[in-house]
């Protein structure tokens, strides 16, 4: 039997709840399968946390994920809460515990599922072979600079400012580098050194680095042709590694060619192997609770957490084959259904994938 793993559990808003009972359906199936052990604490945090504690993120929610050894979230906010002052939106509360946490490094790969490639509005031959990473810096740049308004020559102001300092571009560089070297060896590394100073310390830091890597061909890629190059020739990019905002943008077009953003995961890490795992996707309040949403996302996160956080490999990659199984066939959520009438409900979909796991 493995050592018992702490996994901190929010759920959040919206379908989070819906959603993250399924992944952790999965994970207690595993625990038997591959004699693995956690232990589930459950936090407050988003929206909910708001209405019952005054606070997207509650101390005692921080605490929480900083007990423990992974953390596991739905999703945050709805439109309940759209309107509310900025230190009331779930939306700070998700800054917050990724700065608090020190997860500046957002992977979110996008790979087209083989069986699902109708789903994608690109066509099939664009898509063929599309299987790529981005790595998103995830606490500096623009989010985290000093923000304010003011009296200007003409009227109110508002400014936001983009500040990046070396060692930050550094370390998320050599991750970047690190998972090119792991995969087909390409890293495609995003800014807009043509306008931004923030962007040409970037390029200059990954050409200093480039050399510790002689195996990874590296190309510079100005964001707004890389936003082009991702509809153009999606299955030509391996690793992309961006800043905080490019990577926000690019990683939600990036999830859009496979058509299938219920079935994106993502990993967010900071120095050594602790990590946040999500869906890519959002809180969806409009089929919250209705029994119909997609969990795949979020099962496919804790294959991610069991890769990169715990080195449960066979378990990863059983839950991986699990989901593919169940997908070849035929079974279908509402969103990537063709035919919405013989669509499998949240918990069915759970339940088929815990039935398809095998040690
Ligand atoms: C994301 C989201 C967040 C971001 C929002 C909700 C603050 O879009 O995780 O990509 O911009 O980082
Ligand atoms: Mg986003």
């Amino acid at each position: 039997m493995a050592e018992t793993k702490k996994i901190a559990v929010i759920a959040g808003d919206g379908i989070g709840p819906e959603v993250v009972a399924e992944a952790i359906k999965v994970m207690k199936k595993t625990e038997e399968l591959f004699g693995l052990s956690f232990e589930f604490e459950h936090g407050l945090f988003g929206g909910i946390a708001i209405d019952e504690k005054g606070t997207p993120l509650p101390q005692e929610t921080l605490d929480i994920c900083k007990n423990a050894d992974a953390v596991l979230l739905g999703a945050v906010g709805g439109p309940k809460w759209d309107n509310n002052s900025k230190e009331l939106r779930p939306e700070t509360g998700l800054l917050g515990i990724r700065k608090e946490l020190g997860l500046f490094s957002n992977i979110r790969p996008a790979n087209v599922f083989d069986c699902l490639r109708e789903a994608s509005t690109l066509k099939p031959e664009v898509l063929e072979g599309t299987d790529l990473i981005v790595v998103r810096e995830l606490t500096g740049g623009i989010y985290f600079g000093e923000k304010f308004r003011r009296e200007g020559e003409h009227g109110e102001e508002a400014v936001d400012t983009c500040v990046y300092n070396v060692a930050e571009v550094e370390r998320i560089v050599r991750q970047a580098f690190d998972i090119a070297q792991k995969r087909r060896k390409h890293l495609t590394s995003v800014d807009k050194a043509n306008v931004l100073e923030t962007s040409r310390l970037w390029r200059e830091v990954v050409n200093r680095i480039a050399p510790e890597y002689p195996d990874v061909e590296l190309e510079h890629v100005l964001v707004d042709n890389c936003a082009m190059q991702l509809l153009r020739r999606p299955a030509s990019f391996d690793v992309i590694v961006t800043e905080n905002m490019f990577g926000d943008i690019l990683s939600d077009e990036a999830a859009m060619l496979t058509g299938s953003i219920g079935m994106l995961s993502s990993a967010s890490l900071g120095e050594g192997s602790f990590g946040l795992y999500e869906p890519v996707h959002g809180s969806a309040p409009d089929i919250a609770g209705q029994g119909i949403s997609n969990p795949i996302a979020t099962i496919l996160s804790v294959a991610l957490m069991y890769r990169l956080t715990f080195g449960y490999e066979a378990a990863a990659q059983a839950i991986e084959d699990a989901v593919s199984e169940v997908l070849n066939s035929g079974h279908r959520t509402g969103d990537i259904a063709v035919d919405k009438s013989s669509a499998v409900g949240t918990t069915e979909m759970g339940d088929l994938i815990v039935a398809a796991l095998k040690a």
